[in-house]
């Protein structure tokens, strides 16, 4: 062993992780460079430390105890899409504002590694099967495209809308190389910035760092609240500082609904003089699993199902609302100052939450083992641990059939959140934007379609709050409409209004189409 990995090999030592070079003598030396280099960027006295941390509070999770702590979001911190209709206009306006002052940046979160979705290229290329197929990547880009334009004609300005894209060590060149063999969708590639999230290893339930095989360690990026970690390591607040930012917005890639930048959410929050906001859509089943925003304890946070009893998830207000009820998207508002804080101050305070998985890893034979049950943790931040430090904290609420139809798993029988739940959803809106802007659609007999979307085509929901599209009646009437042409529904009326149409309908650059008659 060179002088190099001896050095190494007592690091290991000291740090209980010896087992990481049982294989060195059976590696050629070109793999022995290659984990010598990976080993000797690693803290393992850290991540031992965030080892410790982390399984210590993850076994100690009282849920009765947590019951007594919750507190809803009270109205006074809530905006709502449709409880607050009067101020939207307002709220739009200010965000647009802010947009044509350059005042806003995007923050895109695309490190995940997609497990479920179960395909080997990062999540935001994927292609749901929309009749135009663009991907998740090409959508988003089109929306902060005319996002932009939306701002600038408004207020005759020329204006910058930087997108900042978080990617991992897995995912980082082939997202890159996709934007530019894309030519940046036609926004400035100078505004598209990618950063990288930093990884940690797999370990098992005792604390050892797993091998993936006999020369490599099972690594996995750190969770979306890597994120914190990664705009310091990566200068990326000076980077914003440089550019006069003032307000982020937060998203992850997979939902196919995402309105980025959404003016009303930024308006609404910088209206109410936020910090922190998250955007957040009603909960509506107490069994559905998702986490909900809530004070505990006087701070904000999210709570998860599965650290509250039923009881409390079923709770009710006296309008009959979930008393739980602000459903976490992951899609949040923060204030540059905020955010500035966090990463410089609080980062190292957040602690890693604990995932059990199945991790694939290399017996003492050297043989790939792949377990059927969980055999070790990974190690993440969310993304949303950071809401107990806000001063000033809101909360707005809006339609998840608007909104929200994120893409988790692959298309499968029972499958929610899938590449078909997502493309329904989307095509369901667009159809729902030709139907408001005066425009109808037509079968194939010639009849008008109901104006009214048949029950489920819109989104009718299930007991686990997704929606029933799985159902071949239910298909949803094919309708794209470019986000060139419209970011949230304006602008149709003059393209649609007293007009019928058949499906598929296209509306794009190039005006509208049908693409295949009586294609319903
Ligand atoms: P998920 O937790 O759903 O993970 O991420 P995923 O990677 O998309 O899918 P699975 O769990 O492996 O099947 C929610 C959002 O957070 C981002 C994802 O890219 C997605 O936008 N994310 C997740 C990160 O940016 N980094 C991470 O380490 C994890």
């Amino acid at each position: 062993m060179d002088p190099n990995a001896s050095e190494l090999a007592k690091r290991l030592a000291e740090a209980g992780q010896s087992h990481l070079l049982q294989f060195w003598k059976e590696l050629d030396p070109e793999e022995q460079s290659v984990l010598t280099l990976d080993l000797q960027g690693m803290d393992f006295q850290e991540i031992n430390g965030f080892f410790e941390k982390a399984t210590e509070t993850s076994g100690s999770s009282k849920r009765e105890k947590m019951d007594a702590r919750l507190e809803p979001v009270p109205r006074e911190v809530l905006g709502s899409v449709t409880r607050d209709r009067e101020s939207l206009k307002d709220w739009e306006e200010a965000g647009l504002r802010c947009i044509s002052q350059s005042k806003v940046a995007v923050l895109l979160l695309a490190g995940g590694q997609g497990t479920r979705l179960g395909v080997s290229y990062p999540k935001g290329m994927y292609d749901v099967g929309l009749p135009s197929h663009k991907t998740l990547f090409q959508i988003q880009a089109e929306r902060i495209f005319k996002l932009q334009q939306l701002a600038e004609q408004k207020h005759k300005i020329k204006c910058c809308l930087p997108w900042y894209i978080m990617t991992s060590g897995r995912t980082m060149q082939s997202t890159k190389d996709y934007f530019s063999r894309h030519s940046y969708f036609g926004l400035d590639k100078n505004n598209i910035i990618f950063f990288q999230q930093g990884m940690l290893p797999a370990m098992d339930y005792s604390g050892k760092i797993i091998l993936e095989n006999k020369g490599k360690l099972s690594m996995a990026p750190d969770g979306n609240g890597g994120l914190y970690r990664a705009l310091r390591n990566q200068g990326i607040m000076d980077d914003m500082e440089r550019r006069g930012v003032e307000f982020i917005h937060v998203y992850c890639v997979d939902n196919i609904l995402v309105k980025v930048a959404d003016p009303s959410f930024v308006g609404f929050c910088v209206k109410k003089g936020a910090d922190c906001g998250a955007k957040v859509v009603e909960k509506t089943n107490p069994t559905e699993a998702v986490g909900v925003v809530c004070k505990v304890d006087g701070r904000y946070q999210v709570v998860e199902y599965s650290e509250i009893t039923l009881a409390t998830a079923e709770k009710r207000s006296a309008d009959g609302r979930l008393m739980f009820n602000a459903g976490n998207v992951a899609n949040h508002f923060f204030s540059f100052s905020f955010l500035r804080d966090i990463v410089q101050k609080y980062e190292p305070e957040l602690q890693h939450h604990v995932a059990q998985k199945k991790i694939p890893y290399v017996g003492t034979e050297g043989q790939l083992i792949k377990p059927d049950k969980p055999n070790g943790i990974k190690m993440e931040k969310f993304v949303f641990d950071i809401f107990q430090f806000a001063k000033t904290f809101v909360v707005y609420e809006v339609l998840r059939e608007d909104e929200f139809s994120p893409l988790k798993n692959a298309d499968s029988q029972d499958a929610k959140d899938t590449p078909t739940t997502a493309r329904h959803a989307l095509m369901s809106l667009h159809h729902r934007w030709v139907l408001n802007a005066g425009g109808h659609f037509i079968d194939e007999n010639g009849r008008q379609v109901p104006a009214i979307p048949r029950d489920g085509a819109a989104g009718r929901f299930t007991d686990d709050g997704n929606r029933n599209l799985k159902d071949g009646t239910d298909l949803p009437i094919k309708c794209e409409i470019s986000p060139l042409v419209s970011y949230g529904g304006e602008g149709l009326e003059e393209l649609v209004k007293g007009r019928e149409f058949h499906a598929t309908l296209m509306i794009d650059g190039n005006g509208v189409h049908e693409l295949v008659k009586n294609g319903v």
